[in-house]
């Protein structure tokens, strides 16, 4: 991991190694807390965070669903996201990735977490491609999970609370061991939910198909890619996908803040269309980085530049 010089803790700025917690705080014994992960592109005119008011919203609606009190408002958040950045400004040479994260501190033990003190941080580093450059270019290797995506009968999935992951954690970690490069969930009831840390698509005859958000985290890259296929004029349905289709699909690709716009070519050692990027893939992605550099004005309201 690529330091930096600050990182914000509970409204003030203080030196990243200094941003230490105490090991009897309750989110490290019980896991709750929530998280977010935003991207800022480094665009011609400076560093330019994407999406931050939807980013920082679902933060706040995450701890509203595993019912932690956030003592920082929307503006606050956001504000303390961009004086980080300026702050570190002169550290970053590429795009940044933000971490902010409300977590449970230090203070009282029990599964009962209502009392803990509530402690919120936020971290920004420079972070090139999440699934590699080489996945980003000519596509990955993924398998079908052998873990079930969270059930929503006991999870809440449309909270980024940092507990749902271990079922991510598990699926990446079991796809790595057997030579890919990520996981594809199926639902509780067989269908396509998501992978460990992107949403899903596939092109058939030209449409694009993604599974609804009844299993999956309401991703903001999902959302950022159906707005932009639109534009492009290409259809979108938003439907359920069975793993079989997937094999059979012309293209497949993977979406979200980190892995930003993925090609899969293969999965579950069926070769998906070609084998390469599908040519629709690399159309929506070239477009989804013009969108997230600033380099398509009609989309430079989703960008908050640094100066
Ligand atoms: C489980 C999961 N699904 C989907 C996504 C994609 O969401 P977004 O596009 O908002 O980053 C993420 C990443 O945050 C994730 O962790």
């Amino acid at each position: 991991m690529k330091e930096a010089k600050y990182i914000w803790k509970d409204g003030k700025l203080i030196p990243w190694a200094e941003a230490t917690t105490h090991i009897l705080s309750h989110t490290l014994h019980y896991g709750n807390a929530v998280f977010e992960g935003t991207r800022a592109y480094m665009t011609k005119k400076g560093l330019a965070i994407f999406r931050l008011k939807e980013h920082t919203k679902r933060l706040l609606d995450s701890a509203k669903i595993v019912c932690i009190k956030s003592p920082f408002t929307q503006d606050e958040l956001e504000k303390a996201q961009v004086e980080l950045l300026k702050a570190n400004k002169d550290e970053y040479k590429g795009n940044v990735y933000i971490r902010p994260i409300i977590y449970l501190g230090y203070g009282v033990m029990g599964l009962n977490h209502i009392n803990a003190p509530v402690n919120v941080a936020i971290a920004a580093w420079e972070w090139g491609a999440y699934l590699g450059e080489e996945g980003l270019n000519n596509g990955i290797k993924v398998k079908t999970s052998s873990f079930v995506r969270n059930p929503t009968k006991s999870f809440m999935g449309k909270a980024k609370a940092a507990a749902n992951y271990l079922n991510s954690q598990m699926a990446k970690h079991e796809a790595l061991a057997c030579g890919c490069d990520e996981a594809l969930l199926l639902d509780d009831n067989g269908f396509v939910a998501e992978g460990s840390g992107e949403c899903f698509f596939i092109v058939r005859n030209g449409k694009l198909i993604t599974p609804p958000y009844d299993n999956t985290l309401e991703s903001i890259t999902q959302a950022t890619t159906i707005e932009i296929a639109k534009d492009m004029g290409l259809s979108v349905e938003q439907r359920r996908i069975t793993r079989d289709e997937v094999y059979i699909a012309d293209e497949a690709f993977f979406t979200g803040t980190a892995a930003e716009i993925t090609p899969v070519r293969e999965l579950d050692a069926r070769v998906i269309g070609n084998g390469k990027a599908g040519d629709l893939t690399k159309k929506l992605q070239q477009a989804y980085f013009d969108v997230v550099n600033g380099e398509n004005p009609k989309y430079s309201h989703y960008l908050t530049y640094i100066d």
